[in-house]
C-alpha cells in the first residue's frame, strides 16, 4: 500500500503544489491554543520551499455553516508566518474565479493560505466543479492532512481527479508509525477512547475489539454506552441514535473475550455547571445533572491497566477538559500514559489541546495529529484520502 511521497516527485522545482493540511486547531478568544497540528506540517512546507515550489495551503477549521468569521483561518495564517518566517497571503473568497489569478500571480517565496475550505459547500459535498476549481490553482496535489483524510471531501479526495496526488512527510510518518505499532502490538494492547464525536468513533470500536485486548471508554462517548446498559444519564450528552450500535459492540466484546471498560465513577454538576462538582458511581447519576469527567476510581483503574500494557493508543479527552474543574480525568490519564514503558500513541485535535505539560509529549512514542482519522485508520488500515494518492 506504499504511496508516493513528495520525495518521489521528479522535476518538482518551479511547480505549484496544492497542499491540503489539517490545521483544525482549537482557538480561544481568537488565539491558537495548541499549534501541534501546524508544527507537524512544517517539515513538508520547508521541504517544498527548499525545492523552490510555490505552495497553496488548504485546511478546514471546525464545522462552520457557510462563511463565518469565527471560523476564519486568520489566526492560523499568523502562526504559519511565525513558524516559517514567510509572508502568508490569506485568500478569503477562494471560490471566485479571480482567486486563481491571484494565487498564480503571487511570488513563490511567499505562502498562500485559502481561508476555511468548509466556507464553500462544495468541499463537504466533494463537488467536482469545486474540486476542479481548486485543482486549477496548482500543478501537483500533496496531502499532508492525515487528521482529515477519513473525509471524502473536495480538497482531500475530489481534487485527485484533476491532479496527481502525493503524500506529504507528516502523512508518511503517521502511516508508518501507526502501521508499525499495529502490525505486531506488544500485549496487552490497550485502546482508550474518549471525546464527543460519538457516531464516527462508535463505528470503529467494534473492529478495534478484534485487535486490542481492552478498549476503555471515557468522555461523552462513554455516556452512550452506559445508557445502552440502561443506566440513567440525567442531562449528560448521550447519542440516543447510537445506543443500539453500542449494544452490538457489547455483544461483540463478549464474544471476542476482549474487555470493554466503562467508567466506574463520574464527576457531575448541573447542566450550567454552577453546582460544585461531585463524584458518584456510574449507576447513581441523578436525573437533573450531567456527567463532565471520570472519577478517581476510574482514574486509578486506568492507571493499573496502563502499568501492565505493552501498547497503548489514546484518543479523546475523558471529560470537558476546557473547564479546569473537569480536566482531572484527562490530566491523570496523560500522566499515567507518559510514565509508561509501553509503545504509546496519543492523537486527536482536542486530545492534543488538552495536553498542557509539553514535557509529557517527549515520553510518548508517537503524537498523532489524527483523532477519528487515527481510529478509522486502525480499523481499515487506510483512509479515503490515502487511497487516492499515487502508488509507489
Ligand atoms: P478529539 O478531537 O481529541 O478526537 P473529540 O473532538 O471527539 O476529541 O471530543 C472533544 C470534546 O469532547 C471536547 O470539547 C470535550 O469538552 C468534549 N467532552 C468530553 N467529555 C465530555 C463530557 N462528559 N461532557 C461534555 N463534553 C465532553
Ligand atoms: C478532527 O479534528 O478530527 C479532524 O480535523 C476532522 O474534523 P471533522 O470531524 O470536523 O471532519
Ligand atoms: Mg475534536
Amino acid at each position: 500500500m506504499r504511496k508516493k511521497t513528495i520525495r518521489d516527485i521528479a522535476g518538482i522545482s518551479g511547480q505549484t503544489v496544492f497542499l491540503t493540511v489539517d490545521f483544525n486547531i482549537s482557538l480561544k478568544d481568537g488565539k491558537v491554543t495548541n499549534d501541534t497540528r501546524i508544527v507537524e506540517a512544517i517539515p513538508t512546507i520547508k521541504y517544498l520551499l527548499s525545492k523552490k515550489v510555490k505552495i497553496v495551503l488548504a485546511s478546514h477549521l471546525g464545522r462552520p455553516k457557510g462563511v463565518d468569521p469565527k471560523f476564519s483561518l486568520k489566526p492560523v495564517a499568523e502562526r504559519v508566518a511565525l513558524l516559517t518566517g514567510k509572508k502568508v497571503n490569506l485568500i478569503e473568497k477562494y471560490w471566485e474565479k479571480e482567486a486563481v489569478d491571484k494565487v498564480r500571480s503571487l511570488p513563490s517565496d511567499q505562502l498562500v493560505l485559502l481561508d476555511n475550505i468548509r466556507f464553500h459547500e462544495g468541499e463537504k459535498k466533494n463537488d467536482p466543479t469545486f474540486a476542479k476549481h481548486l485543482a486549477s490553482m496548482a500543478d501537483i496535489f500533496v496531502n499532508d492532512a492525515f487528521g482529515s483524510s477519513h473525509r471524502t471531501h473536495a480538497s482531500i479526495v475530489g481534487i485527485t481527479e484533476y491532479l496527481k496526488g502525493y503524500a506529504g512527510l507528516l502523512m508518511e510518518k503517521e502511516i508508518n508509525m501507526i502501521s508499525d505499532a499495529l502490525e505486531k502490538p506488544k500485549r496487552p494492547f490497550l485502546v482508550i477512547i474518549g471525546g464527543a464525536k460519538t457516531p464516527e468513533k462508535i463505528s470503529v470500536i467494534e473492529r478495534i475489539l478484534d485487535i486490542a485486548d481492552t478498549v476503555a471508554l471515557g468522555g461523552a462517548i462513554a455516556n452512550t454506552f452506559l445508557a445502552a446498559w440502561g443506566f440513567g444519564m440525567g442531562q449528560s450528552i448521550v447519542d440516543y441514535e447510537m445506543v443500539e450500535m453500542a449494544r452490538v459492540v457489547f455483544w461483540k466484546a463478549t464474544r471476542q473475550h476482549s474487555a470493554l471498560m466503562l467508567p466506574l465513577d463520574v464527576v457531575i454538576s448541573d447542566n450550567q455547571r454552577q453546582a460544585k462538582p461531585k463524584t458518584v458511581d456510574y449507576n447513581q447519576v441523578p436525573p437533573n445533572v450531567a456527567i463532565f469527567d471520570i472519577g478517581q476510581k476510574t482514574q486509578n483503574h486506568l492507571k493499573d491497566m496502563i502499568k501492565n500494557a505493552g501498547t497503548i493508543i489514546w484518543n479523546g479527552p475523558m471529560g470537558l477538559y476546557e473547564d479546569p474543574r473537569f480536566a482531572k480525568g484527562t490530566d491523570s490519564l496523560l500522566e499515567s500514559i507518559s510514565g509508561s514503558k509501553a509503545i504509546t500513541i496519543v492523537g486527536g485535535g482536542d486530545t492534543l489541546t488538552s495536553i498542557k505539560t509539553k514535557s509529557c509529549l517527549k515520553k510518548i512514542t508517537h503524537i498523532s495529529t489524527g483523532g477519528s482519522a487515527m481510529l478509522e485508520f486502525m480499523k481499515i488500515g487506510t483512509l479515503p484520502g490515502i487511497e487516492v494518492l499515487e502508488n509507489a
